[in-house]
């Protein structure tokens, strides 16, 4: 991968240390913004396995579009609020990953997610707050106090308590039912080495970092854990030669930790008083991976060799946001919008859903 990622720098002579190239890169904002119009609505045939994931697909291209400061026309925004009422369960009032599908928590955060990203009163107007406040409660781990399983007998590690508590979070609804011992449970998945895993004694990840870092300061309990041996494991992610972030020791670089390292960064440099404009980590190489060796034609992939997806178009761009300055190609302008690193939406809207939801008052 590193000969892979080199050979690509080298065709238009471009040093990640040093800043020099001899013709600079664009990111395709035009042609990225159609691949994700294409996967928003409409679930491609070759991807018919995603059948449970019809929320993510809505959110994440919906996330990209509104990073690359693309309107979302009125139509479109009706389309996606009469999808994801069809995922509602009936019975429970949380999201399922597809019409007549279980209720879970992945795809009530995706939902939920997906609605902000829409900043509409007509799609908050589908959200039943008690009804996924009782399904979160329900979904509270049996014999692991502070876990959650994603679904009814479901599998439970760090993803399911990022989406429990960032949904209650945003909905207002974080109440005593839902924290309980949550901050502890997350303190114990944090390892020597100052990553989190997915649960207690397991290996650190880049994916469940952001998850127990997230949650953990939604929670207001940052304090309970080790944030600056936390943001140096995060800081050792950013590989020398290829410039991206990896997710994990000795495993390969892929886009999509531009986000999920990235927005961990950010949010550990925030609890540390570390300022903004401090530079921890390289923009440029961050950029310089991204656009270099994750772009094709239309939309992003993980590594070069890949083929472009929704989720990797989605989180890289996510991430970029975050590392826009100072710029790798001088000549080129990302004009990326400023996401919220907790919930990984527009920062806007989740101003505007926090205080929707405030002034609904309790449930
Ligand atoms: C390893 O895959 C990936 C995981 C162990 C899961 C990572 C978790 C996330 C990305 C967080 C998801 C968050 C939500 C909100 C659902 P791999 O072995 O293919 O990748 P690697 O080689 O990069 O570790
Ligand atoms: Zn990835």
């Amino acid at each position: 991968m590193q000969t892979k990622v080199e050979n690509l720098y080298k065709i238009i002579d471009l040093d990640i240390h040093n800043g020099t190239y001899n013709n600079f890169v664009i990111l395709d904002k035009d042609s990225h913004c159609e691949f994700s119009f294409g996967g928003l609505l409409r679930l491609p045939r070759g991807l018919t396995s995603l059948c449970s994931g019809q929320p993510w697909l809505v959110y994440w291209n919906l996330n990209s579009l509104n990073i690359m400061k693309m309107p979302i026309p009125e139509e479109v925004s009706s389309q996606v609020i009469a999808l994801l009422s069809e995922c509602i369960c009936p019975y429970t009032g949380a999201f399922c990953g597809g019409p007549s599908q279980d209720p879970h928590l992945a795809p009530t955060y995706a939902s939920v997610a997906a609605l902000i990203s829409l900043n509409s009163a007509k799609g908050y107007s589908i959200i039943n707050r008690k009804g996924i406040h009782d399904f979160i409660v329900s979904m509270k781990h049996k014999t692991v106090p502070g876990a959650f399983t994603m679904h009814t007998d479901g599998e439970s590690d760090m993803r399911s308590v990022y989406c429990a508590i960032c949904v209650a979070s945003v909905l207002n609804i974080l109440d005593d039912a839902v924290t309980k011992d949550v901050s502890y449970h997350i303190a114990n998945c944090q390892n020597y080495d100052g990553g989190f895993s997915a649960e207690p004694n397991g290996e650190s990840h880049g994916g469940y970092t952001f998850c127990a870092v997230a949650s953990l300061i939604m929670l207001e309990k940052a304090s309970l854990v080790d944030c600056e041996r936390a943001l140096e494991w995060c800081l050792m992610r950013q590989m020398d030669i290829e410039g991206g972030f990896n997710g994990r020791p000795n495993k390969l670089v892929d886009s999509c930790y531009t986000f999920w390292i990235g927005a961990a960064i950010v949010m550990l440099k925030d609890v540390l008083n570390i300022p903004k404009e401090v530079q921890i980590c390289s923009s440029e190489a961050l950029q310089a991976y991204v656009m270099v060796a994750c772009q094709s034609p239309m939309g992003l992939f993980d590594k070069p060799g890949s083929s472009p997806d929704y989720y990797h178009t989605a989180y890289s761009l996510g991430g970029l946001s975050f590392f826009q300055e100072p710029k790798m190609f001088k000549e080129s302008i990302l004009d990326l919008a400023d996401i919220d690193p907790l919930v990984n939406a527009l920062k806007k809207n989740v101003e505007d859903a926090r205080k929707y939801f405030i002034e609904l008052g309790p449930i």
